[in-house]
């Protein structure tokens, strides 16, 4: 054969990476393995299960299915060990994570070809991408601990962090999971999945290795049903969980009104846009990256190719073209791109959903070279003339299965990107700089590439819109996901000795009207709903009393029901938009006018405050001036919490961008009536979410006087909307609904548990504040920068650049 044959046929040889290295790593442990807790290794338990080499069928290494006895061990020893780790410092902390990337460095080469082995993934990718991402993972979180008193100050850590990791990334996930965490001080217990726990077996030895205090990192194995044990934990703070969004939901479930911090990375169907103009060369090596990557076995996988409808044929072919080229094989050769499906369980699930693909109509196309014999190979796969509500168009598959389908104009590109339940990334090809962006900022994802796939870094967090989860990893904002601040720590510790918070009143009008014997009757006003702007009436057509203190009716509010959720829903949702694309300074300016206008109802609002709570004239003028500062505070913020410029390691603007999370529900607390519910509306429209609140159960009466205040300050229609009731019953109907993206809730432990399990559905994020005392007036507390973050989600965009 001559060169230029060769040159034109790509035809080479097998260039495999030595597997002996790892078999020997696996001989010398007698290929069993138990759990590893408190700095060392248990014995292999007495129930265990085979881990397989997906390109051979052959099994590696026998592991210990851990059963709560383990899982409780572990979780006692990151406890035991969680306050000498925090009191080691940040640089102390920073000196072990530097160590431990050292450490992965030292041994890429074993911990990649023993990925490889145990999850079927080629060598190339473990090599040059799992393994220096982990490094640099590590290397990124030394700095962050270093930095922390200084960058995060008065932040405590969680303590106990379980940790559950899929098995497309096990040894990436890994870090993305443990750096952050260790960093800000945190000791972990990890569950690595079940079908590839050896490079986290060895990671443990690495840990040993570079003398990291024992029971900083523990490691129990298993299915599930450890998963499970580790979710349910009473002594676990924090649960973070990467894999489907299925389980996703049973642990939102499994952790409603726990107070554990929970952290959900699910799937995704992410859309791949190439516009006419767009480089169809480059698009198609980046959709090779995007879908033939990993197998397709990725989450932010750009599996709905979305193409403009002039170049979609010319794409198909250079596809097809390409698709022939494509090397699947062992996955430990150097040569190959494609490697093998982690288990039968996933071939079988692709196989299933491709044909469903044919079934429901979509042309299939499949290179004519066949995949290996042996192992669980499945060839790359591209699909044309899918409907966008076929099977495969909404269903993660999570295999190397493409759906290809057309548009016409960007307006249609971004509704087509955005029908889908998930949220987690897109990639956007075209030459034109103003479309990329202005598409980059309609699409509905966390994570968005520009004329580039698959761009990942330590700097840039990490993580879902909408079903896809919620919590970022990376990024600063990775790492509020391991602390919390110290007077919420210290209210926390106090939880077990807290008075549960006040219960709405019982009294019943008929009681009252015993309280108030003589008393003259008072002019009939029941304050009504304010939904889009309008004051609307109780759609039950009941009303509450509002009582004062020794039982006194101080006035009446329409008692709210589902349908006048659904109405205020829907009024929120159709002003979120504009409102959130509104100039920041415009938002600001209509908060100011807000404050002015509540400061000249102030005598007013604070004669109706005292009328309710009977906190007497001095502290109800307080409240009235707290929240007219409160209003100062979040229209000063409306401009300037914006987002940064991340510093990601190749030439790339990332900008981290705040986005609104669209449309909020608030059910306040009973305390500080006003000043509460002005905290927390305040900063959510400040970001740019349309809100609808529940005020206090108790004293409603300050924020239905508010209804004037918003109608002459220019707050557009739908953007505010109050509905009046039972926070309990209220708070139930806005879980479930799924045109909330967020729910805030401010009331005891059970109604918490109860919204927090009820909001599984779409997986909306919440935060829920289980009865725990919050002193609104503190500034910390009351306004501290944790309301805006909470208020906003980031999405990262990233911008190649060059010639
Ligand atoms: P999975 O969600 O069941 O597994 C992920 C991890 O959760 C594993 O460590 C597993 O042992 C653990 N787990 C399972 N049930 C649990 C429970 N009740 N409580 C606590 N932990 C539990 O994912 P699976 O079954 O391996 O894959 C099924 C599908 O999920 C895939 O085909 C894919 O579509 C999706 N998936 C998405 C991932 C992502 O990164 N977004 C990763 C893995 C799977």
């Amino acid at each position: 054969m001559t060169v230029a044959e060769i040159f034109d046929t790509m035809e080479y040889g097998p260039a495999p990476e030595s597997t002996t290295a790892a078999e020997r790593w696996l001989e010398e442990r007698g290929r069993a393995f138990g759990p590893f807790i408190d700095g060392a290794f248990r014995p292999a338990g007495t129930e265990t299960f085979d881990t397989v080499n997906p390109a051979d069928e052959k099994p590696l290494a026998r592991i210990t299915q851990c059963g709560e006895a383990d899982v409780n061990a572990a979780v006692a020893a990151a406890r035991r060990a969680q306050p000498g780790w925090w009191a080691l410092g940040g640089h102390g902390r920073a000196r072990h994570l530097y160590a431990l990337a050292r450490q992965v460095q030292k041994n890429s080469r074993l911990l990649a070809v023993l990925e490889t082995l145990d999850n079927g993934k080629p060598i190339r990718e473990t090599r040059d991408i799992d393994v220096p991402l982990v490094a640099r993972h590590f290397y990124y979180h030394a700095g962050c601990a270093q930095l922390m008193e200084r960058e995060l100050p008065g932040a405590v850590p969680l303590g106990v962090a379980g940790q559950i990791i899929p098995w497309n990334f096990p040894l990436l996930m890994l870090a993305w999971k443990i750096a952050p965490a260790l960093a800000m001080g945190n000791t972990v217990v990890l569950k690595p999945a079940e079908f590839t726990p050896l490079t986290g077996l060895l990671f443990a030895e690495l840990c040993r290795d570079v003398g990291l205090p024992p029971g900083v990192v523990n490691i129990v194995t298993g299915d599930g049903r450890t998963g499970e044990a580790l979710v349910r934990h009473p002594d676990v703070d924090k649960i973070a969980f990467t894999g489907s969004t299925d389980v996703g939901r049973i642990i939102r479930r499994a952790t409603a009104g726990s107070g554990k911090k929970l952290s959900l990375e699910l799937g995704g169907k992410s859309p791949f846009l190439v516009f006419d103009d767009a480089d169809l060369d480059g698009a198609v090596e980046g959709i090779v990256d995007a879908i033939w990557f990993n197998q397709g076995e990725v989450c932010c996988a750009g599996s709905r190719l979305l193409v403009q409808e002039g170049v979609a044929e010319r794409m198909a072919e250079k596809l097809r073209a390409r698709m022939e080229t494509l090397r699947m094989g062992n996955p430990a050769d150097k040569a190959v791109d494609l490697g093998a499906l982690v288990a039968p369980v996933q071939l079988e699930r692709v196989t299933r959903l491709v044909q469903q693909g044919v079934d429901e109509g979509g042309t299939m196309w499949q290179p004519s070279w066949s995949c290996p014999r042996e192992g669980y190979f499945f060839p790359p796969t591209l699909f044309t003339d899918v409907s966008p509500t076929a099977t495969i168009a909404q269903e993660e598959i999570f295999g190397p299965v493409l759906a290809a389908i057309t548009f016409r104009t960007p307006d249609e590109a971004v509704a087509l990107a955005n029908n889908t339940r998930y949220g987690l990334a897109a990639s956007i090809w075209t030459e034109n700089v103003n479309l990329a962006l202005h598409v980059a900022s309609r699409v509905v994802a966390g994570t968005v590439w520009i004329n580039s796939t698959n761009l990942f870094d330590a700097a840039s967090g990490f993580g879902g819109y909408r079903e896809s989860g919620f919590g970022r990893e990376g990024g600063k904002e990775g790492l509020w996901e391991y602390v919390r601040a110290d007077w919420d720590a210290a209210r926390h510790e106090t939880a077990g000795s807290e008075k549960p918070a006040p219960e709405a009143p019982t009294t019943t009008p008929e009681a009252d009207e015993e309280a108030t014997p003589g008393a003259l009757p008072t002019i009939d006003r029941t304050t009504k709903m304010y939904v889009g702007g309008k004051q609307a009436r109780p759609d039950g057509g009941y009303s509450r009393p509002v009582l004062g203190p020794g039982g006194l009716r101080v006035g009446e509010v329409g008692e709210g029901n589902r349908k006048d959720v659904r109405n205020a829903v829907e009024a929120a949702r159709k002003a979120a938009g504009s409102w959130g694309r509104a100039a920041a300074h415009l938002r600001a300016q209509i908060l100011y006018y807000v404050a002015e206008n509540l400061a000249a109802r102030r005598g007013e609002l604070a004669r109706r405050l005292d009328s309710m709570t009977g906190a007497g004239a001095g502290p109800s003028e307080r409240e009235v001036d707290l929240s007219i500062e409160r209003f100062f505070t979040y229209a000063a913020w409306a401009d300037k919490y914006a987002g940064t410029v991340q510093a990601t390691p190749r030439r790339n603007f990332t900008f981290a961008v705040h986005e609104p999370i669209g449309t909020l529900a608030i059910l306040c607390p009973d305390d500080w009536p006003l000043l509460a519910f002005v905290s927390t509306v305040a900063p959510a429209l400040a970001m740019g979410n349309a809100v609808v609140a529940v005020p206090s159960e108790r004293h409603p009466l300050a924020a239905t006087d508010l209804y004037q205040v918003f109608d002459t300050s220019d707050v557009p229609a739908g953007v505010v909307n109050i509905v009046t009731g039972s926070r309990d019953e209220l708070g139930q109907v806005l879980a479930r609904h799924d045109d909330i993206d967020c729910l805030w809730h401010f009331g005891s432990r059970d109604e918490g548990a109860r919204v927090e399990e009820a909001s599984a559905g779409n997986l909306k994020r919440t935060w829920c504040d289980l009865g725990l005392p919050r002193d609104w007036s503190d500034p910390d507390q009351g306004a501290g920068e944790d309301l805006l973050r909470r208020a906003i989600q980031v999405k990262n965009i990233w911008t190649p650049f060059g010639e």
